[in-house]
């Protein structure tokens, strides 16, 4: 459906649990923040009769979210059903592998249409340090098993001055032959990420080129997403980055996104969102929920405002609406 900007919208980010088993310094706080309770987030079949109103309005792509998507119960056979709905084109995860091996054979029968894995190091300490938690190993076989699985796989990292930044070229490497796309996410100040510097896109680009030559500008579309590519010579994947801040790319912004606990937020950075849960509780139909969620998208916001109204950004947790 369009908006009251003419975007046309068709992707729903749907986070199906604000857990997760990583504790990444820029998304989740240690210890303090209270889960959401068992009976505030809504149960997969649930999100499924939402994803029906959503299908009907002419969203077609689906992406799945967390916190870790993959901690969530039953999420594989969700996934599957997702699929089956009439007017669903495409369903995708974006996961930190942690849990991706044991869930591969199934999701690779469910046909998923696409994994992106958040990867921000290849060094064990820096895991450690950053995520404070164990469990890169993990993610390297699993990053192994998926780049074999036949599902399109792309790399997102997320650089971080005085983290990652040294070890940019390795991690764009792995596009040389094993994935489709290695992705820079530029930082965006959203909760705790607030304390951290990000590394300017220009500058990852220049140690790109000097360290594998030079980065050709290509307009292909690997996804759904915001990210723009580049190709080097010789290798079968791309390297690509996502610059909210420094590229704005809201007018072409194609998306909305449902929290685990049933909220429409219609931007990633404004805290506000519709309450989807309660009617969906008190036996709203599906006709009149696809009514609702049609008047709130015409409210969707022109753009963020990371840059002139910080005080109207986004204060959640990045764990809490699914990147
Ligand atoms: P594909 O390109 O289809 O694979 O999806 P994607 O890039 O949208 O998905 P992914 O879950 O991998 O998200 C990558 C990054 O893009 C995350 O850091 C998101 O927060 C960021 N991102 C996704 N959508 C938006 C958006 O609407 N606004 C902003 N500012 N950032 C977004
Ligand atoms: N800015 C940019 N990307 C972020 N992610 C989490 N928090 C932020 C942030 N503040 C990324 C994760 C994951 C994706 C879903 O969002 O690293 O790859
Ligand atoms: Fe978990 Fe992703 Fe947040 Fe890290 S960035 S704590 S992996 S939800």
């Amino acid at each position: 459906m369009q908006d009251s900007y003419g975007r046309n919208i068709d992707y729903l980010r749907i986070s199906v649990t604000d857990r997760c088993n990583l504790r990444c310094r820029y998304c989740m706080p240690e210890a303090g923040v209270e889960p959401m309770r068992h009976e505030e987030i809504l149960r997969l079949e649930e999100v499924l009769t939402l994803c029906r109103s959503f299908a009907a309005l002419g969203i077609r792509k689906f992406k799945i979210t967390g916190g870790e998507p993959l901690v969530r119960w039953n999420v594989v056979p969700f996934i599957e059903k997702l699929k089956a709905l009439p007017g669903v084109e495409q369903v995708t995860l974006t996961t930190n592998g942690l849990e991706l091996a044991a869930a591969l054979p199934a999701l690779q029968r469910c046909r998923l249409d696409g994994i992106n894995l958040s990867l921000d190091t290849l060094q064990p300490e820096v895991f450690r340090r950053l995520t404070r938690r164990d469990g890169l190993e993990k993610a390297l076989y699993a990053l192994e098993l998926a780049a074999d699985s036949g599902i399109p796989l792309k790399i997102n990292c997320v650089p971080i001055q005085g983290i990652n930044e040294q070890e940019l070229p390795q991690i764009a490497e792995l596009a040389r032959e094993r994935v489709r796309a290695v992705r820079f996410i530029e930082l965006m100040p959203i909760g705790l990420a607030g304390q951290f510097q990000a590394v300017p896109a220009e500058q990852i680009r220049e140690r790109l080129a000097a360290a594998f030559g030079p980065l050709r500008p290509v307009n292909v579309q690997l996804g759904n997403g915001p990210a723009h590519y580049y190709a080097v010579d010789g290798w079968s994947g791309k390297i690509g980055f996502i610059e909210a801040l420094s590229h704005c790319f809201c007018r072409q912004c194609n998306r909305l996104r449902l929290t685990a606990d049933g909220m429409l937020k219609l931007c990633l950075a404004h805290d506000d969102g519709v309450d989807l849960k309660t009617p969906l509780r008190s036996g709203m139909s599906e006709q009149q929920l696809t009514e609702m969620i049609r008047r709130a998208v015409l409210a969707k916001p022109a753009h963020h405002a990371f840059s002139e109204h910080p005080e109207e950004t986004e204060g959640n947790n990045m764990f809490r609406i699914g990147g």
